[in-house]
């Protein structure tokens, strides 16, 4: 996710809460001019991640292109650093990257879409996969877009069950992603307005898809793939007692893990409480009095007055 998932995030993440499956980078925008350098690269995936077979096992690189962008150039450099997962944006709603005909505007236009992808997969032999809307204006070439994307080569689709125009607004619709499911042999990975344990249980029943992708949720509740096993292993039950009391708990182990990776790579201390600051919009509105726990946060001077306001919360 763009602004948040960088390598020291991924890092913490994959340290303190080791039952999410897969982690993505934010898109990299492959240039149309300059030079593009393995450094660049390296430096959007994260070296420490790149050094570790594991690690990069769990790690997708996505990029967002264009049909003029250099995608060849930039592929060629994944593949020779062996990446192990490239995840191509056709997503991305913002006017700009559109109106450079990139991001959700490839499935607007399929002989442009088909051009990017021949070029991913004529130079890139790990797993390709692409992460898709419903339709740029609406529906209505939707299931062409998923036999392109599913003929030229792509392994599997996440779909985020919206159209570009809806931006986020409303609710995802998964009859979408039931019949993605239905229409494509490649796995189908579900997003959109999956929240908690429940939703994720109802999305794969309803769907039938073979995994679920998390946004806002995931910035909502970074621990919400463990909850959701725990689910799995009791049997599809919760005890909110337990949530509540493990809240505060992953809070603060997620805080702390955030601040040792930001530490360690040298980030001075307010920017540390910059980027905290940016993620207590998604966390605390589950609490009864939210807005002034939140009003807390925002307000804080420094990293320690931050971390004492976590401290104090109950529960
Ligand atoms: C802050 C933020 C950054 C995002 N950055 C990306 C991105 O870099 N690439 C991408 O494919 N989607 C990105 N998305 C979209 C999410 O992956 C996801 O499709 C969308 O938020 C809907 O899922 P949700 O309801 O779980 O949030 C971003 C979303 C948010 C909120």
């Amino acid at each position: 996710m763009e602004g948040i998932t960088d390598e020291a995030y991924r890092i913490a993440l994959m340290k303190t809460f080791p039952e999410w499956d897969q982690f993505f980078t934010d898109f990299l925008r492959v240039p149309t001019v300059g030079k593009i350098t393995e450094k660049m690269i390296v430096e959007h995936y994260g070296e420490r991640i790149l050094a570790r077979e594991d690690w990069r096992q769990k790690n997708s690189f996505q990029i967002l292109t264009t049909p003029r962008a250099q995608t060849q150039a930039v592929v060629e450099i994944l593949e020779s650093l062996k990446m192990d997962h490239l995840d191509l944006n056709l997503g991305c709603p913002s006017k700009k990257v559109n109106s450079h005909l990139g991001g959700a505007y490839l499935l607007s236009n399929h002989d442009d879409l088909r051009k990017v992808l021949r070029t991913i997969r004529t130079n890139f032999t790990g797993h390709f996969t692409v992460k898709m809307r419903i339709g740029y204006r609406n529906d209505s070439n939707f299931s062409d877009s998923l036999r392109l994307i599913q003929d030229e080569g792509v392994e599997a689709i996440t779909l985020h069950a919206r159209t570009r125009d809806q931006l986020y607004k409303g609710v995802a619709d998964w009859s979408y992603i039931k019949k993605a499911v239905e229409e494509v042999k490649i796995p189908l990975i579900g997003n959109g307005d999956v929240w908690i344990a429940e939703d994720i249980e109802k999305l794969f029943h309803d769907t039938k898809c073979h995994s679920v992708m998390f946004g806002r949720s995931a910035l909502k509740t970074p621990w919400l793939a463990k909850i959701y096993k725990d689910y799995v292993e009791d049997g599809g039950h919760i005890d909110d007692t337990y949530l509540l009391y493990q809240r505060k708990q992953y809070l603060e182990l997620y805080f702390e893990a955030l601040m040792k990776e930001y530490r360690e790579i040298g980030w001075a201390e307010n920017l540390i409480l910059k980027r905290f600051k940016s993620f207590s919009r998604n966390l605390y509105d589950d609490y009864e009095n939210f807005e002034a726990i939140r009003g807390s946060f925002l307000r804080s001077e420094s990293l320690t007055e931050y971390l004492d306001h976590l401290y104090a919360l109950k529960g």
